[in-house]
């Protein structure tokens, strides 16, 4: 794998599903977990547990190992791995097809053709001459892989640019980056190093699990190869394989976890912007002005201006009529939630509890010298909480309890790269990694992840609800506290184009509940922009318009008409979906498939689908293809296998074909896959916390068969067994409803059935049964 070849190969011993192979600079080690996950391990001094895993993923597993000719060969059901006497490292699936394999030549350097002297005169000019921060010829070490010509490879979670990652490269280090994220990016908010792979149409992932400072390098240096590096760390990587990409995804959400079960609330439509908070009756304004333009909305969010001088947990009582409490419960009466930002700064006051709470406890990141080390953010001079010591973990937890006692619905956490203004922090400032010192180079990636489990915890122990926490940095496995939104954007329209292969990839790298600044948060968007923004985003599973203070403001109404009622249209449209992307998170919560898909994870045999930006699909049936170019009222559209149904006029297209659509300005296209069934909330100005006593299933095609989650929508009660599961069966006009488990007692009432001929068929709930009307 790394150095040349030793003619001989090592010893190895077994303890269990682990294999230790002795090479005579070091050991390698390889667990089989599952027939389709195996651990790659080599230590390199690095102690501690992952961040990203959480227990045991080692399920007892089948495998052989045998010494073949000149190398080992270890096999599961699933795939079989070579190691040779020169520590190369080959995956093949069961057929003996090559996965991932260790690229056998040397790398070759990147020749940018720059000297010294041309160098300091392109940067004289501001021009940067290399964009990555991890020099890739420096790496502490270096896995290269082989690449094929038909190679496609997706993942890394947040990053920039295309759905097909292959010719770019990234780094993983979480920052704050003002400027317009544009696809020369190489790093944003998060870092989630897990990419997937389709090599000649065969799926594997491979899963990084490192907090330093790493690199991918996807065919960039050199088409023949990929590599990962990193500055430090051991090698501890996942290779994943699976039947389709589907499966890929379903083993890493296995091994990182995945988005519990969401309130039913938190799929509404949220309205936010920098700069509302700093007054009660801003707040209430934009809440009027939502009810009186018929805009369903279910939360707002408070960013800073709500604290007192920026400082976490407080709030500016003089601008609440000295009771924000009583605020928070008279929206929560007019059906809107709030959702308030929290940053990890915690300004130097001594006069103030949490930075004397932390100051005491000794809960703050410190220098060598063991000073708290001061950076500044909002507040000004602050301190950051130390969120990899468990202790400090608890006791954020317990802060946001002045939140909960506001009676908030969620929490927001920002900033938690962490971001600084006054520079970036050293690398050597100590942090904890759990109880022991370490230091930010190694707890910098995970610090968002660290804050981010930390609120969960206390949202979890302080409200009887699941958690509603969206943060904007992560690490792999993030997903299983929290949800996130994609940070800083910009109303231009490069980045209504990236929110498609943005959300698609941080789908597939287990990020499932996400989304972004609708109408973009920086600069001024326009009328149009704001309009198919709209409409593009409307089944992202976070659903929040937000902009910085100083931008044109982007309520719905802002620009009249028509941009309103397109807005509401489509919000109107979000409400009815609402039902079908709860049952979508209730299957996630068991599989990891992400709710917003690239047409690739659900057609990865179809080679159409691989490299497509601007459609996307929700679930396995929806298919979207938003304008994401202004002046555009047409469009061509990739219609993968099947049939498929114009949702807006019930035309049939034959799939595997591109077609154009019209698409004015107040239409974005819409297909249902033939033989689908939808279920359809009813119009709603809020999502309603009481059970519904009635739903309808609207029926595309003949025939088709759906099961339907339900529960009470907000607690954990469902996991003691309180849902209901349905069943519908369409055949002609033959349709047959049954309750398959019935654990929460409120089951629907009446249940419509809307056949395609506009036939309506009705079944009522009868001691267990539906029956005919
Ligand atoms: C950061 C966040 C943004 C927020 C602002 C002020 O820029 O990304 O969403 O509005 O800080 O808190």
């Amino acid at each position: 794998m790394l150095e040349m070849s030793k003619t001989k190969l090592p010893n190895y011993e077994q303890h269990g599903q682990t294999i230790t192979f002795d090479y005579s600079n070091h050991q390698l080690q390889l667990t089989v977990l599952t027939p389709e996950i195996v651990r790659v391990f080599e230590y390199r001094g690095n102690d501690g547990s992952s961040y990203a895993i959480e227990g045991s993923k080692e399920q007892k597993t089948d495998f052989t190992i045998k010494q073949i000719d000149d190398h080992y060969e270890l096999r599961t059901s699933a795939l079989t791995i070579k190691l040779d006497a020169g520590q190369h490292l080959d995956v093949y699936d069961q057929k003996g097809n090559p996965l991932v394999t260790d690229y056998r030549g040397k790398r070759q350097l990147l020749n940018k053709g720059i000297d010294k002297v041309h160098e300091r005169l392109v940067k004289a000019e501001g021009h940067s001459v290399s964009e990555s921060t991890v020099k890739s010829d420096s790496g502490y070490y270096q896995i290269v892989k082989s690449l094929a010509a038909d190679e496609q490879l997706y993942g890394l979670g947040d990053k920039t640019g295309y759905l097909n990652k292959r010719g770019y490269e990234y780094d993983n280090w979480n920052v704050d980056n003002p400027n317009p994220q544009l696809e020369n990016f190489t790093k944003l908010y998060k870092s989630i190093p897990v990419m997937l792979g389709l090599k000649n149409g065969r799926p594997y992932g491979l899963f990084f699990d490192n907090t330093y400072k790493s690199h991918f390098d996807m065919g960039k240096e050199n088409s023949n190869y990929y590599f990962y590096t990193a500055v430090d760390g051991n090698i501890d990587y996942y290779v994943l394989g699976g039947r389709s990409l589907k499966d890929v995804v379903t083993n890493y959400t296995y091994l990182t976890g995945r988005v519990p079960l969401p309130q039913k609330w938190t799929l509404g439509y949220q309205q936010s912007r920098w700069g509302y908070s700093a007054s009660q009756k801003e707040v209430q304004d934009i809440v009027d002005g939502l009810k009186k333009y018929d805009l369903p909305c279910d939360a707002i969010h408070f960013d800073v201006d709500y604290m007192r001088g920026y400082r976490v947990f407080t709030w500016n009582k003089d601008n609440y009529n000295g009771n924000p409490k009583k605020f928070v419960s008279d929206l929560k009466n007019q059906g809107i939630k709030v959702v308030p930002i929290i940053d990890p700064g915690v300004k130097k006051d001594p006069e103030y509890q949490t930075y004397a709470s932390g100051i005491k406890n000794g809960y703050f990141v410190t220098s060598p010298d063991g000073k708290v080390y001061i950076n500044k953010v909002w507040p000004g001079d602050s301190a950051f909480p130390d969120f990899g010591n468990p202790k400090v973990r608890q006791w954020w937890a317990n802060n946001n309890k002045f939140l909960t006692d506001m009676e908030v619905s969620g929490v927001w956490i920002d900033m938690n790269e962490p971001a600084s203004f006054e520079g970036q922090i050293p690398d050597n400032i100590i942090f904890s990694d759990e109880n022991k010192k370490s230091t930010h180079k190694k707890m910098h990636n995970v610090y968002g992840h660290n804050m981010a489990r930390a609120t969960y915890a206390g949202l979890k122990k302080q409200q009887d609800k699941r958690p509603f926490v969206i943060t904007r940095a992560a690490y792999a496995g993030t997903q299983k506290y929290s949800t996130i939104w994609t940070g800083d954007n910009r109303s231009i329209w490069p980045h209504i184009q990236m929110m498609i292969p943005q959300l698609c990839n941080l789908g597939m790298s287990g990020f499932s509940f996400v989304g972004t600044d609708i109408g973009g948060f920086a600069s001024d968007t326009t009328s149009e922009l704001l309009t198919r923004w709209i409409e593009a985003a409307i089944f992202s599973p976070l659903l929040r318009n937000h902009s910085a203070m100083g931008t044109r403001h982007q309520e719905p109404w802002s620009f009249g008409e028509p941009t309103l009622s397109i807005y509401r249209k489509y919000l109107k449209l979000r409400y009815h979906f609402i039902p079908y992307l709860y049952d979508l998170f209730a299957q996630e919560s068991k599989n990891g498939l992400p709710i917003m898909r690239p047409l690739v994870l659900n057609y990865d045999n179809d080679p159409r689908t691989r490299e497509i930006n601007d459609e996307f699909m929700v679930g396995d049936n929806v298919l979207v293809a938003p304008i994401v170019e202004p002046s555009q009222a047409k469009r061509l559209v990739y219609l993968p296998e099947g049939q498929w149904i114009d949702f807006w006029n019930n035309r049939e297209y034959e799939g595997q074909q591109d077609i154009v659509m019209d698409a004015p300005l107040d239409k974005l296209p819409l297909f249902i896959k033939k033989n689908t069934i939808l279920p359809w909330g009813k119009s709603v100005d809020h999502v309603s916390e009481k059970a519904d006593q009635e739903i309808t299933f609207k029926v595309f095609g003949d025939h088709a068969d759906y099961q339907h989650y339900q529960d009470d929508g907000t607690d954990f009660n469902y996991q003691d067994g309180e849902f209901n599961q349905y069943r519908i069966a369409v055949d002609g006009d033959n349709v047959n409803v049954q309750l398959k488990h019935h654990g929460f007692k409120s089951a629907y009432e009446k249940i419509t059935v809307e056949l395609p001929d506009g036939k309506n068929i009705f079944k009522l709930y009868n001691n267990g049964k539906y029956q005919d009307q």
